[in-house]
């Protein structure tokens, strides 16, 4: 076990939470730039070539190769190992001109950390270095912003294997990475985003490929000590943003830095009945607040930050390292929303709640049930909670399976999915008529591609992949899209 001991793996429950997770106004940007209308990818969900140019080993090329994570939930030994192929110049020249026709002004992936710094921190590697910056010329050269992770969960395994983000010295790890970063691609890049959904990689995945590994029983008790112990390693994570932003700023680059976090409003089984709605409130503190009251209030939410305190005396935050978080807070928020969940109380459940069915007769896509209107009110939250600060939607989008993603003679009619990006648009844009500061949208995702402990089971793409070929075959969904983009001037 790298970051958390055995007993903390053994929330096994905490896998279903993540796998079950008209005429437009013209919109134009308030401050000037353009508005982005983007897709979203990671770099080990797409890339392949994972043993190229000197990359070194991720600890995911090691979940999946050595542990076949996906074979214990999938039944199928599935990696990154080639996935999209978008490693190869000629490859993603190709998808490029995929994305000049969809007509998005902006591209969001990340970096890995490992082509970059191969064994996480020492010598940066100079065909790492190559790659992306050739990928982002590239990207300039057909009018396409790069929008920069640069770390979306792939960790190089050396690090790893110390603790990962466990470990305090992850602060000065990430920093370094990001100087590298910076240092490379600061002069081309305009906007970068720090790290990707801390709370979905530490509070979910993490756990949940550890409970695999290991192949302990389901043990829900766990899980507030599994919360406990990872709420230190995602103060790390906040501290190391912290310093990257503060870096950026020193080193004067021009553009904005900001950070991905994942949202998913909690919804009271029964909104009349006061324990239901304290237990989503509860959760409400874990997934959606804690992150950002931390930048925003210099604070976690209590009384959750003292259970958590109490539960594990090493997850005691300097009041010194909350104002550096606080005090270098990010450009803006990137807001990854797929969709709510709901709750009951049960006081035999981790923190009395415990996971309740959607409204009758809600659409549920396999990363959870369809309901716009929470993304217009999450929105709106962080207009009224959060300073309004700017805001960009970095992740959207859904996957229904089934014949929603049946090939029919050269054809995908994902109609769910192209209705489900319709109506997020609409709210999102019903809340920037209402004074959230929204200036993009980026779909997740443009292809296809390698979905963490489901592999290739779970399609998320506008484009369809074979993964066999590598051919590429755009879905309604892209054209659905591609009608809204063209339909929304950017002014
Ligand atoms: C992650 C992506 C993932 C997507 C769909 C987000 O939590 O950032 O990497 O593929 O959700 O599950």
């Amino acid at each position: 076990m790298r970051s958390f001991d055995r007993k903390a793996a053994r929330a096994g429950w905490l896998l279903a939470f993540s796998l079950c997770l008209g005429a437009a106004a013209p919109v134009t940007d308030r401050e000037g730039d353009a508005f982005l209308w983007g897709v979203s990818t990671s770099a080990y969900q797409v890339e392949g070539g994972y043993r190229q140019d000197g990359k070194g080993q991720s600890n995911w090329d090691v979940y999946t190769n050595d542990f076949q994570i996906t074979k214990a939930v999938i039944g199928e030994k599935e990696t990154g190992n080639i996935a999209d192929n978008l490693y190869d110049r000629k490859q993603y020249l190709e998808d490029i001109q995929l994305m000049k026709h969809l007509g998005v002004n902006a591209y969001r992936f990340s970096i890995a950390w490992s082509r970059i710094l191969p064994d996480g921190t020492g010598e940066a590697n100079p065909a790492g270095i190559a790659h992306y910056r050739q990928f982002i010329d590239d990207l300039l050269a057909n009018g396409i912003e790069p929008v920069v992770t640069i770390y979306h969960w792939d960790m190089p395994e050396k690090l790893a294997e110390r603790g990962g983000w466990a470990d305090p010295s992850s602060v000065d790890w990430f920093k370094r990475y990001a100087e590298v970063v910076f240092d490379a691609f600061g002069d081309r890049v305009k906007r970068f985003i720090t790290v990707n959904e801390p709370f979905v990689e530490l509070f979910m995945i993490e756990p949940s490929v550890h409970h695999i590994l290991e192949g302990v029983a389901d043990d829900r008790a766990d899980a507030l000590q599994v919360y406990a112990q990872q709420a230190v390693a995602a103060h790390h994570v906040l501290l190391a943003s912290a310093q990257a932003i503060h870096l950026y700023r020193e080193l004067g680059l021009k553009g904005e830095i900001g950070i991905s976090l994942n949202f998913t409003p909690t919804i009271p089984a029964d909104r009349s009945r006061i324990e239901d709605v304290e237990a989503a409130s509860m959760m409400d503190a874990l997934q959606n607040r804690w992150f950002l009251d931390a930048i925003f209030k210099g604070r976690y939410p209590q009384p959750l930050a003292s259970l958590q305190g109490n539960l594990n005396p090493d997850f005691a935050p300097t009041a010194a390292e909350l104002r550096f978080i606080s005090e270098n807070r990010p450009d803006f928020v990137g807001v990854n929303y797929y969709a709510p969940s709901y709750f009951k109380a049960d006081p035999a459940a981790p923190l009395g709640a415990d996971w309740a069915k959607a409204d009758p007769g809600t659409l549920e896509a396999f990363n959870g049930p369809v309901v716009p209107d929470e993304l217009y009110r999450l929105l709106m939250r962080l207009q009224s909670d959060y300073g309004n600060p700017i805001i960009y939607i970095t992740e959207n989008g859904a996957g229904f399976g089934g014949t929603d993603e049946d090939v029919v003679e050269g054809r995908v009619h994902d109609e769910l999915r192209g209705r489900y990006l319709r109506e997020h648009i609409a709210a999102a844009l019903k809340a920037r008529a209402a004074g959230a500061r929204l200036r993009g949208y980026f779909v997740w995702s443009l292809l296809d591609n390698f979905e963490w402990t489901t592999g290739y089971s779970h399609r998320l793409g506008i484009v369809h992949v074979d993964f066999d070929t590598q051919l590429r075959l755009p879905k309604e969904s892209f054209f659905e899209y591609q009608r809204l983009i063209a339909s929304h001037p950017r002014g």
